[in-house]
């Protein structure tokens, strides 16, 4: 997920459909894959699978139950598509009360959208340039709850640094869009201005079975 530059209401999709036509994960990979052979702008990027990924979670009955279990140690992160090309990758992350990420980057464009409850989500402004390895000094820009009915978004270089967490009472579920396959990100520490790379996998059946996941 995505660390996010800032949170604003979901596009109306500009279509109805009922359960019949219900839109569906291979419904919104294909968009995507649209969208990206168009080789938009970044920007552009964003705001198209925006769109898109709130119609997705509008009826998330297309969700199976193997991508909604969590876990206790660490929030759940279930991989649920890879694009052939590594264009971009889909997850479904699945959160427990009280579990959070680091503050972390993610290195290329994000956008996450919500299926049950609400996410807390925290970005930051990294000031200084990165030319001093181990040092980041940063600067919290905005909080807020991201809830069913709103995106939000990772649009590197300015806006990609965040931390998420469910401090409800709730398990929480949101689907994340990234732009390549992470597996490594940057976790912050802003009481020691300090900054260290940190690998991370999947955990999903499909997958393999339980790893770290941040
Ligand atoms: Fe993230």
């Amino acid at each position: 997920m995505a660390g996010s530059g800032r949170i604003f209401p979901a596009m109306n999709p500009g279509t109805t459909q009922d359960s019949a036509t219900a839109y569906g994960l291979r419904d919104f990979v294909s968009d995507v894959e649209s969208i990206l052979d168009r080789h938009p702008a970044m920007p552009v990027t964003i705001k198209e699978v925006s769109a898109r990924l709130y119609e997705l979670c509008r009826d998330p009955r297309w969700l199976p139950r193997s991508a909604r279990e969590p876990r206790t140690e660490c929030y759940a992160r279930h991989l649920l598509h890879k694009d052939r090309q590594n264009r971009f990758v889909v997850l479904a992350l699945v959160w427990l009360p009280g579990q959070a990420t680091p503050i972390h980057d993610h290195s290329c464009w994000g956008v996450m959208g919500i299926v049950e409850n609400t996410l807390q989500e925290v970005v930051y402004e990294r000031l200084d340039d990165g030319s001093r390895p181990g040092h980041a000094e940063l600067r919290e820009l905005q909080g807020g709850q991201v809830s069913a009915g709103s995106t939000s978004y990772l649009l590197p270089p300015y806006h990609e640094i965040h931390a998420i967490g469910n401090n409800g009472d709730r398990t929480s579920i949101s689907i994340h869009v990234y732009g390549r396959d992470i597996d490594e990100v940057n976790v912050f520490e802003p009481h020691t201005n300090s900054v260290r790379p940190m690998r991370i996998k999947y955990f999903s059946p499909e997958c393999g079975g339980a790893d770290f996941a941040i």
